[in-house]
């Protein structure tokens, strides 16, 4: 298949573009498309003549979102709708990554696919508002939701990811505090972009949540970084409310793998399984 990459330099869109190595690639930056402008988006699909699109470029500085909620919205969702239209002309597929945070926290045990979304953030709402553009425009799509993020290569947004800033700040020898009662599933890119592989070769179109497997708070999971790096920290455990958040967050945003599980097709490995191979540099 011939399969475009949007945000291919960022952390997602690096591991993909290795992992689909299989496919026909055209890899797209920031500097060969602006998802915000219609026309940039129009152009570019059209002269890729793509089988399958792939989105992971998003606005998700979640408190930028909160500050520039009309920025936000033209990326998250204006954006994303440019696309879909873009794909509906081609013929084309779209597999979009969404997020956890389009839901609230307040079920209190892993959402599944079922569970109707409470964003309670502007970065959660618009890239809700991305999510039923696409689900009005295209019968061939993939939405992809997926959890904390990490992998090889650095967010783009946020320049770096939770594990390298643990690392650096034990090598600081500075006092670590993490909130101990945020809780998710931490996913590893590499895991990610091999689940995806398996998902486009399937015409099984829908909304999925991939994230791996399992849960643990902030906290236990930067207990996890140092005990599998051995490096002495002087860790502690905070809660969410100490530090003055500018912007509500869910406090349990827990994705289940429950669609992929039906289909036999969960191949996401556990969280703690992710770290470990992550943190050896191994695959
Ligand atoms: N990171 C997480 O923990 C997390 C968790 C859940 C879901 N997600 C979702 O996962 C996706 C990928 O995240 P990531 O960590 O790989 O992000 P990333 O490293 O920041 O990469 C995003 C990529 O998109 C490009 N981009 C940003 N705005 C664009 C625009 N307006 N037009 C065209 N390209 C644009 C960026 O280029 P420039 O840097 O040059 O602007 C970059 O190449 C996002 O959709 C995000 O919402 C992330």
């Amino acid at each position: 298949m011939r399969v475009v990459i949007i945000g291919s330099n960022g952390q997602l869109g690096m591991d993909l573009s290795s992992e689909l190595k299989n496919h026909e690639l055209v890899l797209a930056t920031h500097n060969d498309i602006e998802i915000k402008n219609e026309k940039s988006v129009f152009s570019f699909i059209k002269d890729s003549e793509p089988d399958i699109v792939i989105n992971t470029a998003a606005f998700h500085k979640v408190e930028e979102c909160e500050k520039t909620p009309v920025t936000a919205f033209r990326v998250n969702a204006l954006g994303v709708k440019y696309l879909a239209l873009a794909c509906l002309m081609a013929d084309a597929i779209f597999l979009h990554i969404s997020t956890d945070y389009i839901f609230g926290g307040e079920k209190g045990l892993p959402y599944n696919e079922d569970d109707i979304p409470n964003p309670l953030n502007v970065y959660g709402i618009t890239k809700l508002a991305g999510e039923y553009f696409i689900k009005s425009i295209l019968k061939k799509y993939f939405i992809v939701r997926t959890s904390g993020l990490y992998g090889k290569h650095k967010c783009r947004a946020k320049g770096g990811n939770f594990v390298d800033k643990m690392i650096y700040l034990a090598e600081k020898k500075e006092k670590i505090r993490v909130v101990d009662d945020e809780i998710l599933t931490p996913t590893y890119t590499y895991d990610l972009s091999i689940q995806i592989k398996k998902l486009i070769d399937t015409n099984f179109y829908g909304t999925y949540h991939i994230a791996n497997n399992g849960f643990c708070s902030w906290y236990e999971f930067a207990e996890n970084i140092f005990k599998l790096t051995g490096l002495e920290v002087n860790l502690e455990k905070t809660k969410s409310k100490e530090f003055a958040p500018k912007v509500k967050r869910p406090l349990y945003s827990v994705l289940e793998n429950k669609k992929l599980k039906s289909l036999n097709m969960d191949f996401m490995p556990m969280w703690d399984d992710a770290l470990k191979r992550f943190l050896k540099g191994k695959n």
